[in-house]
């Protein structure tokens, strides 16, 4: 069975105040981390639920508190598509949030791998291994959804990339684009890895995903346990019926 990380459960009563937690929560380590070290280093979800998060950070409170010129942006995960594709995840970050604040472009680092999706994994690791503070450094925050299958970023159960590499190329048959992903190895680096997981349809995996059930015993999510950091999961009333 599964170790099941010490975990911080948080649940709210909608996708409002989830999405309005998470940006608090994303101002609060940005202010941290530039404190700490000058910038504020986070990787953004693919999806729709962060879509409201994004929002928010982009307008009113969080938007003045946010430190954008200390601001690095990265992406968990991309389907290779062009960046306008409405399948993109670049895309909707770049609608509800990056279009709308002060962010310098060369801090927005996006994972580009429509023309050659081997290539991009080689030069997003590359990127990341010159990006990342030194030994053993990682992102400050990681925002990561979850899907009915128990799958996170682009990890899909029985689907895993070889251990090692940073990023890697995902193909699924189900799917006409390939993806790439970041790995457990260097979203374990991660000071913080937060899950924002709504709606009724998740409520079967992410209560057999928090307990360790055999029916989720291979989602990627069990390879998440980051050595220095912590995992916050937060979560609408209907995700989280089944806890
Ligand atoms: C992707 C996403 C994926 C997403 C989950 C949850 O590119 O597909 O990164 O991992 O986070 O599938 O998606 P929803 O938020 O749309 O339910």
């Amino acid at each position: 069975m599964p170790s099941v990380p010490d975990l911080r459960v948080e649940i709210f009563p909608d996708l409002e105040a989830v999405s309005e937690a998470a940006a608090a929560r994303v101002v609060a380590r940005a202010a941290a981390a530039v404190t700490a070290r000058g910038r504020f280093l986070v990787a953004l979800a693919g999806g729709a639920t962060p879509a409201r998060t994004y929002e928010r950070l982009a307008g009113p409170p969080h938007r003045e508190r946010l430190p954008w010129g200390n601001v690095e942006i990265f992406f968990g995960d991309e389907r290779c598509v062009p960046p306008e594709d409405p399948r993109s995840n670049y895309r909707l970050a770049h609608e509800r949030l990056l279009s709308r604040v002060p962010l310098p472009p060369a801090q927005v680092h996006r994972l580009a791998c429509e023309a050659d999706a081997e290539a991009g994994a080689r030069q997003y690791e590359a990127l990341l291994r010159q990006r990342l503070p030194g030994v053993g450094g990682g992102f400050d925050l990681v925002l990561l959804g979850l899907g009915a299958d128990g799958h996170t970023a682009s990890l899909f159960p029985g689907r895993l990339p070889p251990p090692g590499p940073w990023v890697a190329v995902v193909a699924r048959p189900e799917e006409p684009f390939r993806r790439l992903t970041l790995t457990p190895e260097v979203l374990n680096r991660s000071r913080l890895l937060v899950f924002l997981v709504a709606g009724r349809e998740k409520a079967p995996a992410l209560r057999a995903v928090l307990r360790g059930e055999a029916a989720m015993a291979a989602s990627p999510v069990h390879l998440l346990k980051p050595a220095a950091g912590e995992i916050h999961w937060l979560l609408d009333r209907e995700a989280a019926a089944l806890l």
